[in-house]
């Protein structure tokens, strides 16, 4: 079980007209990783950002960039955003008919592959797909908006993937998206996430906040 939770701050939640200083005061703060939440206004309604963005992001940090494809259907975008700089990419497994050629086409293509469930998806759906995959992501909000709240419902899931992944000791980490704040990231922490993705709780407060924020989402952290 995870101590340190690796840290990745959602860009749905950092000033848009900002993206590349947002992402190196996240560096610079303590992140581990980048989260950019990709909606395509049919998957989920709003529209958020494609691979130019991606492209404009990469020479600004050298965090991965942990590309989550809200995008229906998903296989068709995947090749855009690897060519684009992505180092993860994480695919719904509800919008995947093909989720197993979905995965090994993104490792084809030399990124990580990643796949999510949304809160009313059974992780039995990934039984026959966890050993090709580098990552699950566990959706703790139904997926479209940053700021709503995490389902503590999830837990169990988030649970029953760490024994699954541990059974067989699967190189996969298992992370967690959606209202998580230092009220809610020990349930996650606790129940096996190896990840923790935050929006809101990340980015409130402007830039000189994101080290103190950051640091309330890890384990014995403050909020100060
Ligand atoms: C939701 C996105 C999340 C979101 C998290 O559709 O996938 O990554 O940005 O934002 P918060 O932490 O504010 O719930
Ligand atoms: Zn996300």
């Amino acid at each position: 079980m995870s101590q340190r939770p690796r840290l990745a701050p959602s860009l749905l939640a950092a000033d848009f007209a900002s993206l590349g200083s947002e992402t190196r005061a996240m560096e610079a703060a303590g992140a581990d990783l980048i989260h950019v939440d990709v909606m395509d206004g049919h998957f989920v309604p709003e529209l958020t950002f494609g691979p130019a963005v991606v492209r404009a992001l990469r020479p600004h940090t050298r965090l991965p960039l942990d590309v989550h494809l809200m995008v229906e259907p998903a296989e068709a975008a995947v090749e855009a955003f690897a060519a684009a700089g992505a180092d993860l990419i994480t695919v719904h497994v509800e919008a995947c008919p093909h989720l197993d050629r979905t995965l090994r086409r993104i490792r084809e293509l030399g990124k990580k592959a990643g796949v999510a469930l949304n809160p009313g998806t059974s992780e039995n759906l990934l039984e026959p797909t966890l050993g090709i995959c580098d990552l699950v992501l566990v959706m703790t909000v139904n997926p479209g908006y940053g700021g709503q709240t995490f389902l503590t419902d999830q837990v169990r899931k988030i649970g029953a993937l760490r024994e699954r992944i541990d059974a067989r000791s699967l190189p996969v980490e298992l992370s967690v998206d959606g209202g998580v704040n230092p009220d809610t990231a020990p349930l996650a922490i606790d129940a096996g996430a190896d990840i923790l993705v935050a929006g809101a709780a990340a980015f409130r407060g402007g830039p000189e906040r994101y080290r103190g924020n950051l640091d309330g989402l890890r384990p014995g952290g403050s909020t100060a």
